[in-house]
């Protein structure tokens, strides 16, 4: 099939590449010239594995173009995919401007069918509002369908994730735009949940927000662990074998970042306000995210009696290991938290020193994990990339000024680094 996707940030790239892998033609658009010239010349914007790979391999076999324009995709394809962001405004709604804008010129350039895919995460009813702004902007008699095709790619396994989801959700008014993207996933072995467009929407915004949910719920039983000198870890184990409950996203820790949990918690709250509804739930979830960096900031000034003067070693600065993505990452607001109290920062990233250089001042970024624990005060784990796990602990023990790991996603035994002779700090286990 044709497709055109719009938006060629990270869903939209990942999208793009997916489907040309299935076998379809598919015209990648921005509006940023820029972004588009350097994708021609095969150059990926971001760091996602295996990704710069398969966009090289299908530009060659000529499946997969780049154009600015997006009336030229609108000419060439049949199903025409919104995949730009929505970034939150202000008071945490989300931003649907961009949006807007797209549907306005698709429906310019439509002069035959075409089926338009909501892939941006949206509040409920967006779908409603992109048909009446296509039913009065559009030439007469060009017949469409609107459908919602939300995302589930986690940054780091994003192509994995799309081609072995767990489900693939559609949101169809039609059975015409029900069969377009029933031949569109064909490819792919994985349930398919046909619903309207609205409850499509809303399986996106309620998933996020269970997930962020389940990570807040086990950061709460850390603290409870903590103070009845329990280990989080054996908890979540033991509570993860529930089929009903399951281990995933039960790693307790310093929260979750990244641009969609944060940004869909709060935008589903706002939704929900808007309806009538105070989610009150959501709202907790949000508030004991946002104290899970500041305990962990009194952790390690509790390590270091004072905090002024201290040399801090940053393990990991992405909100995640296997991205080099630093939106709304927890190392900014920890590290402008400990920046504050007087600390000096050597912080080192495998991947993401590059975008983290223009948020955080003053810190000294190191080429790797052993150069910033030399002549550090502590060692505070805040990424739990591979690399990182595996740093040789003998050597950072020799390199540290004192033995001191403050570790924000319980990488380690802590009996194991006790018998080393380390001073180490977990989060909802017995510090020993
Ligand atoms: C998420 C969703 O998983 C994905 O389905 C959606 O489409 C986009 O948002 P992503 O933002 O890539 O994906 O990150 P994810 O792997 O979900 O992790 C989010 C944050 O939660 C990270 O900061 C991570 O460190 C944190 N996290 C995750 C925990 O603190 N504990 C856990 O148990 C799991």
């Amino acid at each position: 099939m044709k497709i055109s996707i719009i938006g060629t940030g990270y869903v939209g790239l990942v999208t793009g590449a997916c489907f040309a892998e299935l076998g379809h033609d598919v015209i990648c658009i921005d509006n940023d010239a820029s972004k588009i010239q350097a994708l021609k010349k095969l150059q990926v914007p971001f760091y996602e594995p295996g990704l710069e790979e398969m966009v090289r391999r299908h530009v060659r076999k000529g499946r997969l173009s780049f154009s600015g324009q997006i009336a030229h995709g609108v000419r060439k394809s049949d199903v025409i995919f919104i995949a730009i962001g929505t970034p939150p405004k202000e008071n945490g709604e989300a931003d649907l401007t961009g949006i807007e804008n797209v549907v306005r010129t698709i429906a310019k350039s439509m002069r035959s069918y075409r089926l338009i895919v909501e892939k941006s995460t949206v509040p409920v009813d967006t779908g409603c509002r992109v048909r009446q702004t296509i039913e009065i902007c559009k030439a007469k008699h060009v017949p469409f369908d609107v459908a919602s095709n939300p995302e589930f790619l986690r940054e780091g396994q994003a192509i994995h994730d799309f081609l072995h989801p767990d489900r693939i959700v559609i949101g169809v008014e039609s059975a015409k735009a029900e069969k377009i993207l029933r031949q569109l996933y064909a490819g792919i072995r994985a349930p398919l949940i046909v619903t309207d467009i609205k409850s499509a929407e809303l399986i996106k915004h309620a998933s996020n927000s269970f997930l962020a949910l389940k990570i807040s719920y086990i950061n709460a039983v850390a603290r409870v662990c903590e103070a009845a000198g329990a280990d989080v870890e054996r908890v979540a184990e033991g509570m993860g074998m529930d089929g009903r409950i399951g281990r995933a996203f039960l790693d307790a820790g310093i929260g979750f970042g990244g641009f969609c949990l944060p940004k869909d918690l709060e935008a589903f709250v706002r939704i929900s306000q808007k309806l009538g509804y105070d989610f009150g739930l959501l709202k907790e979830a949000k508030r004991i995210n946002e104290s899970q960096k500041e305990l962990f900031v009194r952790k390690i000034e509790n390590s270091l009696w004072n905090i002024k003067d201290k040399t801090i070693a940053v393990a990991g600065l992405a909100f995640k290991p296997d991205t080099d993505d630093m939106r709304f990452a927890p190392s900014v607001d920890i590290i402008a938290m400990l920046q504050q109290l007087g600390a000096r920062i050597r912080a080192y990233d495998p991947q993401a020193t590059g975008k983290a250089r223009g948020l955080l001042k003053d810190a000294k970024f190191c080429r790797d994990i052993y150069e910033a624990a030399r002549g550090s005060d502590c060692l505070i784990i805040v990424t739990d990339w591979d690399e990182i796990k595996k740093m040789d602990l003998k050597r950072i023990k020799k390199l540290l000024k004192q033995p001191i790991i403050i570790d924000g996603r319980n990488v380690f035994e802590p009996s194991m680094l006790k018998a080393m002779g380390f001073s180490y700090v977990s989060i909802g286990r017995s510090q020993l």
